[in-house]
C-alpha cells in the first residue's frame, strides 16, 4: 500500500516552525509586542536604541545601561578609509541594498572575530553593524546626490545622526520623532522572510555576516522590505488623485500586486499602519505645500479604492514610504531604512537560533521525471 501523499505547505504559510521569545503577534487583539511590551507604547514612550537593547538583551534599559549602550553605538559609526574607498568604486548605478549587501560582507570579511560565533562576540558584532549602516547609507545617498560624505556626530542620537550624516543638518525634533517611530515599528517581526533567512544561515553553524547578508537580499524583494521603495514608485506613477480608482482598477485587472498592501499574518489590517499613518498625517500637516496634499490624497484615496475593490487593508511600508519621502530621502533609500532597524530583530533571532540551534532544513515533494536510464552521449565522454 502506498503511503498517503504529503501535506504541502506552499511558502511555509501557517507551519510554526520553531519558539521565539522575541516578538510575537496576538491575532486577537491583532497587536504587535516585542518582549512582551506592545510595540505601539515602545514606539510612543521609548527611544529606537531603547528598543535595539530590549530585542538584544530582552529588557529595557536602566539609565546605566542605556549611557553604556549609547556609549559603545556613538564610538562605532565612523567608516575607516578602506571601506570608504571600496564603495566609491561601486558602480553609481548600483542600488543601495547591494551596496548594503556588499557593505556587510565587507565588514565580515575584514573582522578579525569572524570566525568566533560566541553570544559576546556577536553582540559586539551585531554593534558594529548598527553603528555602521547608517553611516553606510547616508554616505550613499550623498554619493547619488554627486555630494561627499558628512561623518557622524557622537553628539547625536541614533536617529538625529542619521539626519546630519544625510543632509548636514538635524529637522525640527517632530520630524525626528516620525523617523524613530517607523525605526522601532520596522525593528522586529518574528520568522518573516529575512529574518527567517537569517536563521536557516546560522542553524548551519555560518557565521553572523553571512547570516545578515542573507537576510538583506531576501529583504531587497518588493514583496517584503522592497515594498516600501515600490510604494513610492507606484504613487509617482499615478500621479493624479483622480486616477487613483482607474489605475487601480486596471492594475488589478492586469493582476498586478499592489504595493504596500496585504500581509502573510495580518488579514484584518497591520497593528503597526495606524501608529505610522498618524506621524505620516502629522508630518503632512506640517509640510501643507500643494504637491505634498497632493500626494497624500493620492495615498488616502488608492487606500480606499484598494479596500473597497479587494477589501485589502495596508501594511506598514505604505505609510513609511511617503513618510520618508516628505522627510526628504530618496526612494531608493528607504528600503536600507528598513535595514538599519531590522538589523536589531535580525540579529537577535541569530543569537537566539544558536543559543539552541537545529539546523533548518525542510523537505519537498518531487514532481519530476521519474528516474530513467541516462542515455549514451552522441560524442564519447
Ligand atoms: N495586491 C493585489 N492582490 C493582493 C495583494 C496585493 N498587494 N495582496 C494579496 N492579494 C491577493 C492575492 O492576489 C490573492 O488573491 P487570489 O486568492 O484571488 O489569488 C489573495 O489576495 C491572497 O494573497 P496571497 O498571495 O495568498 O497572500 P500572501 O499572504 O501569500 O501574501 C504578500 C502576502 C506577499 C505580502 C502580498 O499581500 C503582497 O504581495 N503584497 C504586496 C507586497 C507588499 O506590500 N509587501 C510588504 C509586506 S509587509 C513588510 O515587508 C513590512
Amino acid at each position: 500500500m502506498s503511503s498517503p501523499p504529503p501535506v504541502i505547505h506552499r511558502g511555509l504559510a501557517g507551519v510554526v516552525v520553531d519558539t521565539t521569545e522575541i516578538s510575537t503577534v496576538i491575532q486577537e487583539t491583532n497587536s504587535l509586542t516585542y518582549r512582551g511590551y506592545p510595540v505601539q507604547e515602545l514606539a510612543a514612550r521609548r527611544s529606537f536604541e531603547e528598543v535595539a537593547h530590549l530585542l538584544w538583551y530582552g529588557d529595557l534599559p536602566d539609565p546605566d545601561q542605556l549611557r553604556d549602550f549609547r556609549t559603545r553605538e556613538r564610538a562605532l559609526r565612523p567608516l575607516d578609509r578602506t571601506t570608504s574607498e571600496l564603495f566609491a568604486r561601486l558602480p553609481a548605478t548600483c542600488h543601495p541594498m547591494d551596496v548594503l549587501r556588499t557593505a556587510v560582507s565587507f565588514f565580515g570579511a575584514e573582522d578579525p572575530t569572524e570566525d568566533d560565533g560566541s553570544p559576546a562576540a556577536n553582540r559586539a558584532k551585531s554593534m558594529t553593524l548598527l553603528a555602521k549602516l547608517p553611516t553606510v547609507v547616508a554616505a550613499d545617498q550623498r554619493r547619488r546626490r554627486g555630494l561627499g560624505p558628512i561623518p557622524p556626530d557622537p553628539g547625536l542620537g541614533y536617529a538625529e545622526n542619521f539626519f546630519h550624516m544625510c543632509f548636514g543638518a538635524v529637522p525640527d525634533p517632530d520630524v525626528v520623532r516620525c523617523f524613530e517611530i517607523s525605526l522601532t515599528l520596522y525593528a522586529e517581526h518574528s520568522f518573516n522572510a529575512s529574518t527567517f533567512t537569517a536563521r536557516v544561515v546560522t542553524s548551519t553553524l555560518s557565521d553572523l555576516y553571512s547570516a545578515v547578508t542573507a537576510a538583506i537580499g531576501a529583504l531587497k524583494g518588493p514583496l517584503h522590505g522592497g515594498a516600501n521603495e515600490a510604494v513610492m514608485h507606484m504613487l509617482d506613477e499615478i500621479g493624479d488623485p483622480e486616477r487613483a480608482g482607474d489605475w487601480l482598477d486596471e492594475a488589478l485587472s492586469a493582476r498586478r500586486r499592489i504595493m504596500g498592501f496585504g500581509h502573510r499574518v495580518y488579514k484584518h489590517g497591520d497593528s503597526r499602519v495606524p501608529i505610522m499613518q498618524a506621524a505620516l498625517d502629522r508630518l503632512v500637516a506640517r509640510a501643507a505645500d500643494p504637491e505634498t496634499t497632493r500626494k497624500a490624497t493620492l495615498h488616502a484615496a488608492l487606500r480606499h479604492a484598494m479596500l473597497q475593490r479587494k477589501g485589502i487593508h495596508p501594511n506598514l511600508d505604505y505609510p513609511a514610504g511617503l513618510a520618508y519621502r516628505l522627510m526628504g530621502f530618496d526612494t531608493p533609500t528607504f528600503t536600507p531604512i528598513f535595514v538599519m532597524s531590522r538589523i536589531t530583530g535580525w540579529t537577535a533571532h541569530i543569537t537566539e537560533q544558536l543559543a539552541d540551534n537545529a539546523l533548518i532544513r525542510p523537505l519537498a515533494s518531487y514532481a519530476g521525471p521519474e528516474q530513467r536510464a541516462v542515455p549514451v552521449a552522441a560524442v564519447p565522454v
